[in-house]
């Protein structure tokens, strides 16, 4: 598989380090609830929270919107649910990309029904051009054009979610 490498290891990590520090200042030492979005994010939630100071507590929800397919259709499975109690919590919900906006608007949507004390967005990516729903990230990464990208968490497939750079795929069929 022939792969263009768009962001280096380190200019991901340079990212990380500014987008903790917007968001250790926002916070200013207020306690957190990281809600972190597998499978993609695992590994920049991983990254990004080592990059944080306030005191904060990391739970899970799985879930799933693209199957074996590049783009969304809409659907979005919500695969496991979070145990933990977060009314009147401050949640930061952590995922690799926000694209149509299904996945996440569906999860906070979700989340509001168990009344936290507030709740903001942090994604590594943002591809604004194609929002199908009313929703923005807080604090993100990169920016990017209509494009389908892989590692850092980011999967084709299931795969290449080990590269520990971002790349796009050369011929992918869409
Ligand atoms: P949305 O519901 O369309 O916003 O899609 C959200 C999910 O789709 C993300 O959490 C990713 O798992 C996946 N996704 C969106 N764009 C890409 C991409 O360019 N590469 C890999 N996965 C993507
Ligand atoms: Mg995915």
């Amino acid at each position: 598989m022939n792969i263009d490498i768009m962001y280096s290891k380190e200019e991901i990590q340079n990212k990380i380090k500014l987008l903790a520090s917007k968001i250790n200042d926002y916070y200013n030492k207020d306690s957190i609830v990281i809600i972190c979005i597998l499978k993609g994010s695992f590994i920049f939630c991983s990254d990004l929270v080592r990059n944080l100071n306030m005191p904060l507590k990391i739970a899970f929800i799985k879930a799933s919107s693209y199957r074996d397919k590049t783009y969304s259709d809409g659907k979005v499975d919500i695969i496991d649910d979070i145990d933990d109690n977060i009314e009147n919590k401050n949640i930061l919900v952590v995922d690799d990309i926000i694209d149509t906006g299904y996945t996440l608007n569906k999860i906070i949507s979700l989340l509001k029904e168990k009344n936290p004390k507030s709740i903001k967005l942090c994604t590594l990516f943002n591809k604004e051009e194609r929002r199908k729903v009313d929703l923005k990230s807080d604090f993100y990464g990169f920016d990017l054009p209509n494009e389908f990208i892989i590692g850092y968490g980011l999967d084709y497939n299931e795969e290449y979610r080990n590269l520990p750079y971002i790349g796009k795929i050369k011929q992918i069929k869409k």
